[in-house]
Parts: C-alpha cells; structure tokens; sequence
C-alpha cells in the first residue's frame, strides 16, 4: 500500500479488524496488531516464527495513552515521557491488567513506545488503538529498514505493507526499564546511556554491556543475524582483517571486508561501514542483507575508541547488533 491518506485509514481498519500491517518507522519497519486484541496479537508470533517468552512493545501515538496500558509511571518515567518522548526509545512500566500476557510473555511489566516518524504516528492515529509490533523480519534475520525487506520476510503471511520512507535511524529502541528500583537498558538504541544518566540524575547503564569484549560462545546471542558467517574485529587492525580474509580466501570462501576506510585493503572484496556510528547505523541492517547475497562469508570491523567517529550516540546499539549478527564471534 502507498502511503496516502486513503491507504493509511485502510491500514488502520486493517488493525482493527484483526489484521497483521507492517508499517515504517524512524528505527526499523514493524510489524503491526492490535493490542487490545488477543487473537490479533497472537498472529504476530506465528507469521516471525517469534518464540513466545519474548514480550513486544505497545506503540502509541499520543501521551495519554500511557495511562491506559500502565498501572504506575515513576518519576523518571514523568522525566522521560515529557521531554524525551517521541523518539527511537521505548519504556519498560508495570502494566495494567488490561494489557494480555500474550503482550508481555507473561510478565508484569509492558513495553511502551511512541516512535518519532511522523508516518508511524499517522498510521498508529488511524488504527486508533495501541498496537503491538515488533521488527517485521522472520525472527533471527536483520531487522527490516525498508518496505521492500519487509515484503521479502513477510510476503503472503500478513494482510498489507505500508511502503514509507527507508528508516533514519536504522536500529532498533532503546529499550529503558523503568519498572525496577534503578533505570537500567535493556537493549542500547540511539537514545544513549550517556544521555539517559545526565536526564535522570542517576546512573544508567546497558544491561550486559556487549562492549565487555567477552567473547561470550554459543548460539543463545544470534539475533538480527545474516544468513552467511560473520566475524567481527574491534581494533581496527589492518593486517589481522586482511590476514582473517585471505585465510578465508584460501579455504575457499568468496568472503567480504566490511570496513570503515576502505581504501587501506588494497584488491579485495570491500564494503564501507559508515563514516560515524550514526551512517553505520542507518546501513547496518540492509547492508547485512545485501552482503548475505553477495559473499558467503563477513568480516566487520568496528572500533569504538572514545574521541573517534564511532563514539557517537549509536555506537553502543551498533556494537550490540553486530556483536549478535556474529553470535559474539571476534577475532
Ligand atoms: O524500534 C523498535 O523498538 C521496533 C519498532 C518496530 O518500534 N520494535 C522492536 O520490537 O524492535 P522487537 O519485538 O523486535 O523488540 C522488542 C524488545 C525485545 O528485546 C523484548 O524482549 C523487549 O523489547 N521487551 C518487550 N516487552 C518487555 C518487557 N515487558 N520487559 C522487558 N523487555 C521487554
Ligand atoms: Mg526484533
């Protein structure tokens, strides 16, 4: 569906009427249901081939909403719902009893959102309810950025796409659990710890910081994953990228250096990473996809130096996705 004003009060009835609607906003493109609909919400789960025990998020377009789905909004909640929201950042409150346990995998706390893109909030205004959605990719597969990624993971299994504008921002919300005694996050997005510690006075960190470099094995952290083997260097190092891929070479692999200067890697298979954190993340997801078929094999590199170009407000959320898309693979 186009994204005018007729497609989009379609999309909204669509939602109400216990449809699946995928639909664009500023972070990846989601997958839309009605919230206050079990049923419709129970879809969602079915058509990503999403396990159960991993709750969504309630997307709405207006603050009062708010009140509606949690039974208690703390004072750094207050904070954050006035001067931060709308934005690329979800909030982790108590839920009311309204909101179903299919929502929140049984949990009693939900997760609320109201995105910044403006055609997300005209499409969360035509549905008129709150609206569940996760990222609309076949669970474990990078997340969608645009209309076309959305058809290829969900085509014939839901009931219409919104086609708007490629996503800005390009990974998904921070996600910031207010409903615990501390603030913490519980996935890094483009709204920072950094900025979240100097909002609420105290100190905010990430859940499980994944720049730890513990090399953390096993296949419980593949998540937003391309479909070929991937690897990630965090140094920097030239002559270890190149090393790592003309091994790979040699082993008969067509493999792919995805890299920040690309200039320094001489004849080999090349992709640019971004100039900062910001372009790295706005490409991280559809140059996942784009490389998977291209290349059998990754090779990213990443290197988070303070005072570098990569420490800007998204370098702990790309860092985390690439850590994931390499199931903690470094080398
Ligand atoms: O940017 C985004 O947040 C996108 C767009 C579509 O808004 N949505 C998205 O949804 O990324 P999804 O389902 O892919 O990720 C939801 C995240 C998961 O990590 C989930 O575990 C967490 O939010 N979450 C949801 N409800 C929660 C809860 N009650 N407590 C803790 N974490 C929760
Ligand atoms: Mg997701």
């Amino acid at each position: 569906m186009n994204f005018n004003e007729r497609d989009v009060a379609f999309a909204g009835k669509l939602i109400r009427d216990g449809e699946l609607v995928g639909f664009p906003t500023e972070t990846v493109y989601g997958l839309g249901a009605n919230a206050l609909d079990t049923d419709a919400v129970k879809k969602t789960y079915a058509a990503k081939g999403r396990p159960i025990d991993n709750p969504l998020i309630v997307h709405i377009y207006d603050k009062s909403q708010i009140a509606e789905i949690a039974s208690e909004i703390n004072d750094f909640a207050v904070k954050v719902i006035k001067s931060v929201m709308p934005a690329p950042i979800t909030i982790v409150l108590p839920k009311r009893d309204a909101i179903s346990g299919v929502i929140t995998a049984g949990l009693p706390s939900v997760a609320i959102r109201m995105p910044q893109s403006e055609e997300a909030r005209r499409f969360l205004r035509a549905a008129g309810v709150p609206v569940t959605a996760p990222s609309a990719n076949i669970s474990g597969r990078p997340s969608p950025t645009t209309w076309q990624r959305v058809r290829e993971d969900m085509d014939g299994k839901i009931a219409a796409v919104l086609c708007g504008a490629p996503c800005m921002v390009g990974i998904e919300s921070t996600v910031l659990d207010l409903s615990r005694e501390t603030p913490i996050i519980l996935r890094p997005g483009a709204v920072s710890a950094e900025f979240l510690t100097s909002l609420l006075g105290v100190p905010v960190t990430v859940l499980n910081n994944p720049t730890s470099k513990v090399n953390s094995p096993g296949i419980r952290y593949k998540h937003y994953a391309p479909n070929v083997p991937m690897v990630l260097e965090l140094d920097d190092n030239v002559e270890k990228l190149c090393d790592f891929y003309d091994l790979k070479v040699r082993e008969g692999y067509n493999p792919v250096l995805w890299v920040k200067e690309t200039a320094r890697f001489g004849n080999r298979n090349l992709c640019e990473m971004g100039n900062d954190d910001a372009s790295a993340a706005a490409a991280l997801y559809e140059t996942m996809r784009t490389l998977e078929k291209q290349y059998d094999f990754i090779v990213a590199s990443f290197c988070w130096r303070k005072g570098s170009s990569y420490d800007g407000a998204e370098s702990q959320g790309v860092l985390d996705r690439l850590m994931r898309a390499c199931a903690h693979n470094v080398i």
